[in-house]
C-alpha cells in the first residue's frame, strides 16, 4: 500500500469529471486500498478518487470514533434525500478552512463495493454530509463553491501564498 499525493484547491485537476468503474480488477482494490490509507494518514473521514487524480467514481468513507469502519462506494447514485441541515464541513483538498454547508439530512445511496457488489446505504448526520461531499469531488466540485465568491477568492489567495512558499506546482 501506499500513501498518495493529495490535490488541493485551486489546482483544476479537482475540476475533473470521474468516469464509472466497469471493470473490477486488482487494480480497483489496489486504489481503494491506497486511498484508505492516504485518509487515515491524513486523518480524513473521507476521500475521493479525484483528491487523488485518478479519476474513477471511488470514494472512502470512515467516519467512525476509532477509525476501524471503512466504507467504500463505487459508482455511487444518490436514489432519495430529504430535509436539510447545515454542518461545518473541511476537506483534505483545502486544508486549513472550515466552513457552513448546506447538505440534504437523510439520504439513499446505491452504490458497489470493491468486487463490484451492489448494495444500498441510508444515511443521515455526519455520514450522510460525508458521502454527499464525496460525491460533489467525482463531479469536480468542492465545497467552497457554496460559498460567497469573496470568501472562496479568499481562500484561494491564502492556498496560492502557501502553495507558492512550498514550491508546490497546483497548476
Ligand atoms: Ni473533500
Amino acid at each position: 500500500m501506499s500513501i498518495l499525493t493529495i490535490l488541493e484547491f485551486p489546482d483544476k485537476r479537482l475540476r475533473t469529471k470521474a468516469k464509472e468503474i466497469t471493470v473490477f480488477d486488482g487494480k480497483v482494490k489496489t486504489l481503494v486500498n491506497n486511498m484508505l490509507e492516504t485518509m487515515y494518514d491524513y486523518k480524513g473521514v473521507g476521500l475521493a478518487a479525484t483528491q487523488v487524480n485518478v479519476h474513477q467514481r471511488v470514494i472512502v468513507i470512515d467516519v467512525s470514533e476509532d477509525k476501524n469502519e471503512h466504507l467504500c462506494l463505487i459508482n455511487p447514485l444518490i436514489i432519495e434525500k430529504d430535509g436539510e441541515e447545515e454542518t461545518e464541513e473541511g476537506c483534505l483538498s483545502v486544508p486549513g478552512f472550515f466552513e457552513m454547508v448546506y447538505r440534504a439530512e437523510h439520504i439513499k445511496v446505491k452504490a458497489m463495493d470493491k468486487d463490484g457488489k451492489p448494495f444500498e446505504i441510508e444515511a443521515k448526520g455526519l455520514l450522510s454530509v460525508c458521502i454527499q461531499h464525496e460525491m460533489d469531488h467525482l463531479d469536480g466540485k468542492l465545497f467552497v463553491d457554496y460559498l460567497s465568491s469573496f470568501k472562496r477568492k479568499r481562500i484561494k489567495t491564502k492556498l496560492d501564498k502557501i502553495h507558492k512558499q512550498e514550491g508546490k506546482n497546483t497548476k
